[in-house]
């Protein structure tokens, strides 16, 4: 199994978006992980699709966007017409969630359920089947920079164990509060998609900061197949 990275652009410098994703690329980032936040749901502002648009344009790995708003059905489309390969949506606001991650994938975008450190792995029983991805929230949502929860990781074997019983090996991704120190717990937990934003960005040199929680991620996932 090989982990992917998706540095986080919240915590890079937004009047040089452009520098900050080359040098995560440079890196080896497999993704770019872009929150985007309405004030409401959670208490921050981030950004919105025209933005999405311009780095869907000097990005070379694809942009998972990771919705953090109220009603996100009346958004989806747009952000993956501007070039959203991968769309995450929160399981606490919507009711219809069913059509949602369907609505995602018929736009031709990976469909990812996010749920938040309170809300229960059990919550995904019924979708389980259907998701491309799960996103399990190891922070609060809204801002870069917070401490881990504990908790997350004994959550990510959970909802592992989860989507194998409903047949799925859709991937599990870990967001908030990743860094050098916790990345190999998370993976040997069950996270195959690490976001990382303050210990890539709030760095002096995010390219060499992104390929060393890349080799930590994936020594850790040798570990787990019992390979040197
Ligand atoms: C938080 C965001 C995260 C954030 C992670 O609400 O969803 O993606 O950028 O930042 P760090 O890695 O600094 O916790
Ligand atoms: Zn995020």
């Amino acid at each position: 199994m090989s982990v992917r990275i998706a540095p986080s652009i919240l915590s890079a410098d937004f009047a040089a978006l452009g520098s900050a994703i080359a040098a995560a690329e440079r890196g080896g980032a497999d993704l770019i992980h872009v929150d985007v936040m309405d004030g409401h749901f959670v208490p921050n502002i981030t950004i919105g699709v025209p933005v999405v648009q311009s780095l869907r344009t000097i990005a070379t790995v694809p942009l998972d966007v990771h919705l953090m708003i109220e009603e996100p059905d009346r958004y989806i489309e747009a952000f993956v017409k501007a070039g959203a390969a991968m769309v995450s949506v929160h399981l606490e606001v919507l009711p219809h969630l069913h059509r949602t991650v369907q609505a995602i994938k018929a736009l031709g975008a990976k469909a990812g359920v996010v749920l938040n450190p309170a809300t229960p792995a059990a919550s995904l029983h019924d979708i389980a089947g259907d998701v491309d991805y799960v996103l399990v929230m190891s922070v609060n949502p809204g801002f870069g920079g917070q401490t881990f929860i504990p908790r997350s990781e004994s959550k990510v074997r959970e909802v592992r164990a989860l989507l194998d019983r409903a047949g799925n090996r859709a991937p599990i991704e870990i967001d908030g509060g990743i860094d050098q120190h916790n990345v190999a717990r998370v993976v040997a937990a069950g996270a195959e998609i690490i976001v990382a934003g303050s210990a890539v960005f709030h760095t002096q040199d995010p390219e060499r900061a992104t390929r060393e929680l890349k080799a930590a991620a994936n020594a850790a996932s040798l570990d787990e197949l019992g390979t040197p």
